[in-house]
Parts: structure tokens; sequence; C-alpha cells
């Protein structure tokens, strides 16, 4: 079984994602063994709930220093012990301790095309407001191994996504979730976990 833990910080689309393929059966012999909030008020927290996967936030604030916070949230994933861990919208930099314990086993959705829009700073709606800013006609999302970089490890998936007359960074966001995010993520995971169940 591989099992998988998903790093989250907010609405958990994509989460919710993997969940609806993992209990589809489209993404086959992987279960979630895990949600990881960096935020105790996330959405993604409830999703999990609903479908009985056990999260928890591991919340920085918490910790006098960051080091502490590094060393909790390694110790949290390492409960679990996944075999792959999902950032799926997790905005806090993930600590170069579990980089290394997991090296090539830790991916990450990029709402651009990557080497476009990514790095510090590039986030979220901000992706968007600069794609928009520079005329973009299209952009779209990336699924990527994670290394000790910002959006730097190898590049797995792509999908290309139209920019549309009128397109607010709002609207932008959602088309390039449900035409990109929600498709290379969940298909990039089913074939990690075909390579995994293979080996
Ligand atoms: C998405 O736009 C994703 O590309 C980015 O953060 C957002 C997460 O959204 N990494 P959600 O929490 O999965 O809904």
């Amino acid at each position: 079984m591989f099992k998988v833990a998903v790093m989250v910080s907010g609405g958990g689309t994509n989460l919710q994602a993997i969940i609806d393929k993992v209990e589809n059966g489209y993404i086959k012999d992987a279960d979630i063994c895990a949600v990881i909030s960096s935020s105790r008020k996330a959405f993604a927290l409830e999703r999990a709930a609903n479908h009985n996967i056990p999260g928890e936030a591991v919340v920085k604030k918490d910790y006098a220093s960051t080091e502490e916070f590094n060393e909790a949230l390694l110790e949290t994933i390492d409960k679990y012990s996944p075999d792959l861990i999902v950032l799926a919208g997790y905005l806090v930099i993930v600590p170069q301790i579990v980089i290394k314990k997991y090296a090539n086993k830790i991916i990450n959705i990029h709402p651009s095309l990557i080497p476009s829009f990514c790095g510090d700073g590039f986030y979220g709606l901000k992706v968007h407001e600069a794609v928009l800013a520079r005329g973009c006609k299209v952009t779209g999302a990336t699924v990527h191994f994670v290394d000790e970089g910002t959006d730097t490890g190898p590049i797995i998936a792509q999908k290309a996504v139209y920019v549309e007359e009128g397109d607010t960074p709002e609207i932008l966001q959602r088309r390039v979730m449900e035409q990109a995010e929600w498709n290379i993520l969940p298909d990039a995971i089913r074939s990690l976990a075909e390579k995994h169940n293979n080996r």
C-alpha cells in the first residue's frame, strides 16, 4: 500500500481531488495516511475528517523557535511513515531536515508553468496576478519534486490553460485549478503509486 501524507494550509481543493480519485479507484493501492496542516482553521482538515483521514495541525507560532517547529513537523510526519509527501497548497517553508529525510519523496503543485512565475513570493493569487499583469495568453500548473530550493526540483508534469478575455486573478486561479491542478496532481500520485507497488 502506497502511503501518502498531504500537507495543506487552506481550502484543500487539491486534497479533495486526491481523496476523490483514491476513493473511486483511479489512484490504486494508495492510502492517504494523514493530512497535516499549517493552520488549525484550514478547511482541508474538515475535508480529511469528512473522509475519516487522520488530520492534525502543526502551527509554527506554537513553537518558541523555528528549529523546534521543524523538529515537531518532522516528528509528526514520521509518525505516519509516508512513502510520499504531497504539498497541496502548503504555504510554510518545508524544513531542510524534512527535505533531506524524504529526499525524492516530496512533490508540490505550483499554479504556473515553471520556470515562469515561480520562486520566492509566487504563491496563490499572486501567481495569477503576475500572469495577467504580463499579458500572458497561456498559463497552467506544474507538479514537481521538491528539493532544497523553491519550486526548483525536477518537473514531473505540466498542463497548459488558456488565459481568457476579462479574466480576473480569481477566475484564472479557478480555471487553472479545475483544468490543470486537480488533474495533474492525482495523475502524478497515481503513477508514483504504480511505480512503488510494482517495484
Ligand atoms: C492552489 O492554487 C495551488 O496551486 C497552490 O495553492 C492553492 C491551494 O489550493 N499551491 P487548495 O488548498 O488545494 O484549494
